[in-house]
């Protein structure tokens, strides 16, 4: 028995009159207060009052939300009693949402979270999540990523019932996005839809949603990028990010992200920025010991007309060649030292680094799972940007 879940998609100009026909009382919509200052949540707000749906804005989501923002927003909830929990904002919002529904509905902290136990969240509330950036797919998935500050680690947590029920792609909702955040997020998109294209979790499902993501990454994330204010290409993008979600959250992440949320927990390098640094250094290490996954990237070059050659390797090393030229076009590093991280505190922290890295999940989803030793070195190549050749 196999699952595939996305949540009921609303997507194109004006999506966000949707609103205006749910039912329901009550709505506690979980944001940051950029979100408020950029005028983005009355736009919400405005068509839930059309539907008499009473409204109440939580916005002390903070990046990389911690388990005492959370815990707090699944109190406020308590007392408000909403039948619709909204996440609004990029990954960190929607994240927090999924928390604070699980709070709220079903009394336990975010850690107690079990993946296989049934807490029926939707006789309490429903879930939604409206993107305000083009990359995490937050909205698509039932992944949460939590930060343990004290522990400085970040946790992916999440269970069926984390999935949003609906999500609304509102292209005006990305518009103001500023370049840094486009390139960051888009990184993410792209990384998303790889390594769910190439997981041992993947299904015939993921294939198409994935493949898919990574065309339309390859094609207007740049355009994005350069013109903020180009309505295809941020529609494109959008789409892109919701149906990476689908592919990985279905499939499952990859190494990029394992060894990503690693330095992201240490040393506080963005989410997309990370994960798409390392991708690259990962997709070597995967060609280097896998056939079977360098078909599988052979495949994606084609069908992105990156690459024809019949060699399934060179298609794939094209795939890796052109996912750097991407990321340094949307103003990407690409290499440990170009983050501002310092070699010695880097250095430092590489038993850490490969602790976090060996206990995701997702590090035994590829079909070249690393030992300690490999992880070491990988974080080296990367930090001083040197192609993996092992
Ligand atoms: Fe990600």
């Amino acid at each position: 028995m196999q699952f595939f879940g996305v949540p009921f998609t609303v997507f194109g100009d004006d999506s966000l009159q949707y609103l205006n026909t749910i039912l329901g009382k009550r709505a506690f919509i979980v944001t940051d207060n950029n979100i408020i200052k950029l005028g983005l949540a009355d736009l919400v707000t405005t068509e839930l009052k059309k539907a008499n749906i009473e409204c109440k804005i939580f916005d002390g989501v903070e990046p990389d939300p911690s388990i005492e923002t959370v815990v707090k927003a699944a109190g406020i909830a308590k007392d408000f009693k909403p039948d619709w929990v909204i996440g609004l904002g990029g990954g960190s919002s929607m994240d927090a949402a999924k928390s604070a529904l699980v709070g709220y509905a079903a009394g336990i902290g975010p850690l107690d979270l079990a993946p296989s136990t049934f807490y029926d969240l939707r006789a309490t509330a429903k879930l939604m999540c409206i993107p305000t950036t083009s990359g995490t797919g937050s909205e698509a998935t039932w992944a949460i990523v939590l930060t343990d500050v004290a522990g400085q680690r970040k946790m992916g947590l999440g269970s069926y019932e984390t999935m949003p029920d609906i999500a609304i792609l509102d292209p005006r909702m990305v518009m103001s996005m500023p370049p840094q955040i486009t390139g960051d997020t888009g990184m993410d998109a792209l990384c998303h839809a790889i390594e769910g294209y190439v997981s041992t979790w993947r299904t015939q499902f993921t294939d198409g949603p994935g493949l898919v993501a990574i065309k339309l990454t390859f094609e207007n994330l740049k355009k994005a990028y350069d013109n903020g204010k180009d309505e295809d290409a941020r529609k494109a993008m959008m789409y892109a990010a919701s149906m990476a979600g689908t592919c990985c959250t279905n499939g499952m992440f990859g190494l990029g992200h394992s060894t990503g949320h690693a330095v992201g927990g240490l040393f506080h390098t963005p989410h997309g920025r990370a994960v798409g640094l390392y991708l690259t250094y990962t997709m070597e290490y995967l060609i280097n010991g896998s056939g079977e996954t360098t078909s599988r990237y052979a495949e994606i070059a084609r069908f992105c007309n990156i690459s024809r050659d019949n060699d399934d390797k060179k298609c794939a090393k094209a795939l890796v060649e052109a996912v750097r030229k991407l990321a340094k076009s949307v103003g990407q590093p690409l290499s440990v030292k170009d983050c501002n991280i310092k070699r010695e505190d880097y250095i430092k922290q590489m038993e850490g680094l490969v602790d976090r890295s060996i206990n995701e999940l997702m590090t035994s989803a590829v079909t070249r799972v690393p030992e300690s030793e490999d992880l070491v070195k990988l974080f080296t190549y990367a930090y001083d940007g040197k192609s993996v050749d092992f």
